[in-house]
């Protein structure tokens, strides 16, 4: 079955007389059912049991697809199921973990990292699945197609993925006019990067831009300096470079925290493939900056976990799992420098409670999740959630 198939199809979830879940179409036909009775659960487990099983069927057909042609169908899907029953299969209703960080008050500490809703089209579907966060982007000024395509791959043995998507955006506009449609309960945050062909000593222009135009909108802003798909970026990551973006974004912040009488944080967004005195430095940027908080890690340009896999040669950054280990690392290293002077919010491989949980005890405040996401779907922020 073809998820195109799948989520065309499904409109009901019912039980059956042995209490197991029955997928019916829009002509009361069967579908599927799930595998096990769902008796003496709650009517929130009943849903969330369906919302599983979908998502595992969901994936069976996903995997099946081209890896960016999955990701868009998964997002055309998630518009147009939002504020329809359909959203039940992935609706949630998760405890409230309430957390505080850079001012601002989570109601739990598990979000969705950048780039898997660049354009901001489904931040209310991120909320029906409980995401305590949701950070939109990475936007730039203007619109931009990224990289040839294809440029999203999958290590499924690994659960890996490669991309060397490029920003593709469709500009920081846009991102606002939907930013302001959504109805949404938690925290945003937009990620912030520059267009392609920006020469690298002019970007804190395309920063400015992007952070004049979604500061009113964003409960925090990421600056996006660790991607390595866009060339010369990750240069901006050291030294004096570094220093003087950093001090341009902080006076910035401060003019519109005046005009919009609204202070909203600045986070940066560093790479895994930093060396110790690297991060060391990279602290005491942030501190002297006073900059809100730090997003560990982005992705990795590491291949050595992966190794002789089917896709691993594909350029681009590597995620999840095989970057577990090292952006916990980072998280610890951060931490070990900052000295509770700034949180952390960490990010690389999570894709269970106890992956999550080792990044809050290596010193993260908050955690994101994107590849996890993919192999695991909305029931990893349950996990976590509920686990903590
Ligand atoms: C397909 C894809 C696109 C991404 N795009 C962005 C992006 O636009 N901006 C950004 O800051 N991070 C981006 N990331 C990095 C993630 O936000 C995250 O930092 C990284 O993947 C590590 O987390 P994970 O192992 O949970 O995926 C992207 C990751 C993937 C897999």
């Amino acid at each position: 079955m073809t998820l195109r198939k799948l989520s065309d199809i499904v409109t009901k979830l019912k039980l059956d007389p042995s209490n197991r879940l029955r997928f019916i179409d829009k002509n009361e036909n069967f579908i599927a059912s799930s595998y096990k009775s769902v008796n003496n659960t709650t009517p929130f487990t009943r849903v969330s049991i369906g919302g599983t099983m979908l998502y595992r069927l969901a994936r069976t057909g996903f995997f099946q697809l081209d890896a960016e042609k999955a990701h868009d169908l998964a997002m055309q899907n998630f518009k147009r199921f939002t504020g329809t029953p359909l959203d039940l299969a992935y609706r949630q209703q998760l405890p409230n973990r309430p957390v505080e960080c850079m001012g601002l008050t989570f109601k739990n500490p598990v979000g969705l990292a950048a780039g898997l809703d660049k354009n901001g089209e489904c931040i209310e579907a991120f909320g029906a699945m409980g995401f305590g966060f949701v950070e939109v982007g990475t936007v730039t000024p203007r619109p931009q197609p990224g990289n040839d395509k294809p440029r999203l791959f999958r290590l499924i043995e690994a659960e890996g993925i490669i991309n060397r998507m490029g920003f593709n955006n469709l500009g920081v506009d846009n991102l606002v006019e939907n930013v302001k449609k959504a109805k949404f309960d938690g925290i945003l945050g937009i990620n912030i990067g520059k267009n392609k062909d920006t020469p690298i000593e002019k970007g804190a222009e395309d920063y400015i831009i992007c952070m004049e135009k979604v500061y009113e909108h964003a409960g925090y802003i990421a600056v996006n300096i660790s991607s390595p798909n866009t060339p010369g970026l990750r240069s901006l990551q050291y030294g004096e470079a570094l220093d003087e973006l950093l001090s341009e974004l902080k006076a910035k912040q401060a003019e519109l925290a005046e005009k919009h009488n609204k202070y909203v944080p600045l986070a940066l967004k560093i790479a895994p493939d930093l060396s110790d005195d690297e991060i060391g430095q990279i602290c005491d940027s942030l501190i002297k900056n006073k900059i809100d908080g730090v997003i560990a890690t982005n992705t990795t340009l590491d291949r050595s976990i992966v190794e002789g896999m089917k896709h691993a040669n594909e350029a681009g950054g590597l995620s999840g799992r095989p970057v577990q280990s090292r952006s916990t690392e980072v998280v610890r290293l951060l931490a070990n420098n900052l000295q509770g002077k700034l949180p952390i919010i960490g990010v690389g491989g999570i894709d269970s409670y106890v992956s999550a949980k080792e990044k809050l005890m290596a010193g993260a405040t908050l955690v994101q999740v994107y590849s996890g996401f993919i192999y695991h779907g909305p029931k990893l922020v349950k996990d976590i959630v509920k686990n903590l």
